[in-house]
């Protein structure tokens, strides 16, 4: 073990109820500003002490070397040998890759375009077909930012069951609707399955759907093979993960419904954080400074899980995004080298919407006998035009967890009215919830995953993990129960 993560490791847990007594500079140096967003780590239990190890240890990781290669499109993918540039497509990394983005753009911008100028018929509705990475990204995009802006209705339908596709055609016109078939791979058993469905949904209604159906993807020749035409496909680069595609063509559904304008504009705050990243200061930059409180909780204190609360409606679908996000990428067990890690890689990442989850699960949090790390994440300006009663009412609530969560109360006559208190949280609150926030926000979620994953010594940009169900559905599929074991092999049978 080296010396940094032995001072990790055996760092005493300070109490933070005091922590600001102690340390009277601490709001200042813990709160960092980084454009329309101010990211607040003062209630953790960072200190100076643990981030010195931290950057030491990020030093014996070799971080900024990794950083660079991340950007300059080095193979940093290395079980798959292959770039991770996702950051390209805002504009950040290597040049060839930057431009190669940027046509792939405005290939796009051309299609959606022609849309719009009724090229492809009366289009009325938008049937976006991905999962995983293709689906989630264009989904919480459309919910937090798509509020009556939308000339199209655009539905995402990712789940397999047909009561997913089934609901989201019911009462949709197949003569006025496009299909966006969205696949990295273009192989996807259940998107493949769900397109074909939509096809004949609209076979069956004498529409030609060649015609209206666009394929978003990194194997146009399979979109081809599947019958799209050339025209409709909306290529990126392979380089691009699944979950980190949003910025790409998968963004499509996002860029049709909110306009050209500000998808850039999501774009142009994706790559604000990204130079953030490349440039700030380690002791000042906010997706090291998230990592360093992940790994401490998750590796010194054990904390198995990372809870975060949307306080505001427009950011219900964050913590969903997330958990593909941070469970896929360092959900692992051995190094990128293929040793095993020595010690907890991610934490389950889960949360839910606040006010809500206050009545639903915060006893657990402020009583539970589980110690874990929360992210409160709130927007100054409301997403409404109510009563500012209500947005009053949301922060103050908002705020008052944080506070609760680290003071606690002590009651010795009265322990179930106790509180133990000295419960760390961060808070993250956006100026607005505008797609230059939004696009930075999700782009330091990005880079807290790749720092975490550096610390650890993990490559967060394979999934091998999600191979062997598929595998095993795929053998039921074509052979029926056989070889498995009894449970399994009495549960096919039921089919
Ligand atoms: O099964 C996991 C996964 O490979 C994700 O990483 C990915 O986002 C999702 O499936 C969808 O893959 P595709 O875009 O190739 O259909």
């Amino acid at each position: 073990m080296s010396k940094a993560m032995e001072a990790i490791d055996t760092a005493n847990v300070p109490d933070l109820r005091t922590a600001f007594d102690r340390d009277p500079d601490r709001l200042e140096r813990y709160v960092i500003r980084q454009g329309p967003i101010r990211f607040d780590w003062s209630k953790t239990h960072l200190t100076d002490e643990l981030v010195q190890s931290f950057l030491a240890l990020a030093g014996d990781m070799d971080f900024a070397a990794r950083r660079d290669a991340l950007f300059a499109g080095e193979p940093v993918n290395v079980t798959e040998g292959r770039a991770a540039e996702h950051p390209a497509e805002r504009g950040e990394g290597r040049p060839e890759s930057v431009a190669r983005a940027r046509a792939q753009h405005m290939r796009m911008r051309a299609l959606i375009e022609a849309i719009d100028a009724g090229d492809l018929g009366e289009i009325r509705h938008v049937l976006h077909i991905g999962i995983g990475g293709s689906a989630l990204g264009p989904k919480l995009i459309l919910d937090a930012l798509g509020d009556g802006v939308s000339r199209y209705d655009v539905a995402v339908v990712s789940n397999v069951d047909g009561t997913a596709l089934e609901r989201a055609m019911k009462g949709v016109d197949p003569r006025k609707t496009l299909v966006a078939v969205a696949s990295k791979t273009f192989t996807t058993t259940e998107t493949m399955l769900n397109a074909a469905s939509a096809v004949a949904w609209m076979d069956e209604a004498g529409v030609d759907a060649r015609s209206r159906v666009i394929a978003l993807t990194a194997a146009p020749e399979k979109a081809v093979e599947w019958g799209v035409g050339e025209d409709r496909i909306l290529p990126f680069a392979e380089s691009v993960g699944g979950r980190y595609s949003l910025w790409s063509s998968i963004g499509f559904p996002a860029a049709i419904a909110l306009g050209w304008d500000r998808f850039e504009r999501l774009l142009a705050g994706a790559a604000a954080m990204d130079r953030h990243f490349r440039q700030a200061e380690p002791a000042a930059n906010a997706p090291l400074i998230a990592a360093f409180a992940d790994r401490y909780y998750a590796r010194a204190l054990k904390c198995q899980t990372r809870a975060l609360f949307a306080y505001d409606e427009r950011l219900a679908l964050l913590p969903s995004y997330l958990q593909q996000l941070e469970m896929e990428s360092n959900g692992k067990r051995v190094t990128a080298g293929g040793q095993a890690v020595d010690g907890p890689t991610a934490p389950i990442t889960w949360g839910g919407v606040g006010t809500d989850a206050q009545h639903a699960v915060f006893q657990l949090l402020h009583q539970g006998t589980v110690l874990m790390p929360v992210e409160f994440i709130a927007s100054l300006a409301p997403g409404h035009s109510l009563d500012p009663a209500h947005h009053r009412a949301l922060l103050t609530n908002c705020f008052a967890q944080g506070a609760a969560l680290m003071q606690g109360r002590d009651n010795p006559s009265d322990p179930a009215r106790a509180f133990p208190g000295n419960r760390p949280s961060t808070t993250i609150v956006l100026d607005d919830v505008t797609p230059e926030a939004l696009g930075a926000l999700i782009a330091f979620y990005e880079h807290r995953t790749f720092a975490n994953a550096v610390l650890m010594g993990v490559n967060p940009f394979d999934q091998f993990g999600v191979e062997l169900g598929k595998e095993i559905a795929r053998a039921i599929e074509k052979d029926g129960a056989r070889g498995f074991d009894p449970s399994t092999t009495a549960l096919i049978e039921l089919i």
